[in-house]
């Protein structure tokens, strides 16, 4: 169903340009109905990516439980490619990529994987490598011949031109391939991507990029937490990807990091080395209770919904069997105890049953209220459900 705020987005756009087809619904693809999970290169490898540490980040992933747990799309982030042909065909680094990108995409799918990739809407990538403006159905024909399942288009170098339409010429390219794949909306947040994205594609960064810091992940939940209502099956608010792994956060702040970006229903792409992964790496990313409210089918965005500004939080997602999934989030340096009442998280019960998805453990049933003290910088996430 298209919105009345949708449709003057569009009424507006068709006006800008003529050869943008404004389209008359939410985009309709068929993928990515529960939030797209998986692992991408950018952020523990930047540049540094190549055949063999694709090859072996999948057989890692396959191996480690990852896979299994949900995690599917193996994206190669930039600088994977060098030039285009002399048919405009994009290359791929041939000294790092020997066998060509669809030797690897085979491989990864060999592996029970999905494949993606990575390119920028204007003349060049964040890299300074060929992007895909005036490329647009030339690049999605070859992704699509090479098996890519995945794309992430980003914004770099696209002075001059209008997120909205060129990313619906994506869209539009993409479509015509033939072959479903998930298409991914880089542009940070900077064109109010809430507003037209939903019709485009089917995650949109809401943010800047993040950084493996507690402050970073914050203003990353921040953002993305405003624009919950136009989330839903098939299209994602994206507030980038996990730092879970990558060492500049505490154990507790991960943990808080992953609560939130599932109450969030984001976009859980994994960021860091898979084949050296610490245990407790592991124990996180690998939290299937944690992983179901993610990619809970009602695919509702979770909200704030109580806090004792600035430092202090509650945060509440509905589930399709009622109950809600609840982050009690601890903003300070101290210790505090937070406390969830019922009403505050959607419940219209005087009682529900209590379930720590970090601890495991039953926590019984409470009336009005769960009270719980939470550790500086760390989350409590657990599912209320209602008691009649
Ligand atoms: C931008 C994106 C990042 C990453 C880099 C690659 O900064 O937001 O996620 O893709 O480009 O250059």
């Amino acid at each position: 169903m298209i919105t009345i705020r949708e449709a003057s987005t569009w009424a507006l756009l068709g006006l800008m340009s003529v050869h943008s087809t404004p389209p008359t619904a939410r985009l309709d693809n068929g993928v990515a109905r529960t939030p797209p999970m998986g692992w991408n290169s950018w952020n523990h490898f930047g540049c540094n990516v190549s055949e063999q540490l694709i090859k072996e980040e999948a057989d890692a992933i396959a191996t480690s439980g990852m896979r299994d747990a949900g995690y599917r799309y193996v994206v190669i982030d930039d600088c994977w490619q060098v030039a285009r042909d002399a048919k405009g065909v994009i290359v791929a680094d041939s000294a790092r990529f020997p066998h060509g990108i669809k030797a690897l995409a085979d491989y990864v799918h060999s592996k029970g994987l999905a494949f993606g990739i990575y390119t920028d809407a204007g003349t060049k990538t964040c890299q300074r490598r060929p992007g895909t403006l005036a490329h647009e159905d030339q690049d999605a024909l070859t992704y699509a011949s090479w098996g890519v399942d995945y794309v992430k288009e980003d914004w770099c170098n696209a002075a001059g031109l209008t997120a909205p339409i060129q990313y619906a010429k994506f869209r539009d390219a993409l479509a015509h391939s033939g072959r479903p794949i998930v298409f991914s909306i880089c542009e940070w947040g900077s064109n109010q991507p809430w507003d037209w994205a939903p019709m485009v594609g089917n995650l949109w960064r809401t943010t800047d990029d993040i950084e493996d810091k507690w402050p970073s992940m914050l203003a990353n939940l921040d953002q993305n937490g405003q624009h919950a209502s136009v989330a839903r099956p098939g299209a994602w608010n994206d507030p980038d990807m996990l730092e879970v792994g990558n060492g500049g956060m505490t154990d507790d702040e991960y943990r808080a990091h992953f609560s939130l970006w599932a109450i969030m229903a984001a976009p859980l792409m994994a960021g860091h080395d898979v084949r050296t992964m610490s245990s407790v790496t592991k124990e996180i990313l690998l939290n299937r209770e944690v992983i179901a409210v993610d990619q809970d089918s009602l695919g509702k965005q979770g909200i704030l919904v109580w806090e004792s500004a600035p430092e202090l939080q509650v945060w509440s997602k509905p589930l399709a069997d009622g109950s809600r999934a609840v982050a009690l989030l601890n903003r300070s340096t101290s210790p505090a105890k937070i406390t969830a009442s019922l009403s505050r998280v959607g419940l219209r019960t005087d009682s529900a049953t209590v379930r720590d998805l970090w601890a495991h453990a039953d926590r019984g049933r409470v009336g009005r209220q769960y009270v719980v003290e939470v550790p500086s910088h760390a989350a409590v996430m657990v599912r209320m459900t209602p008691l009649h």
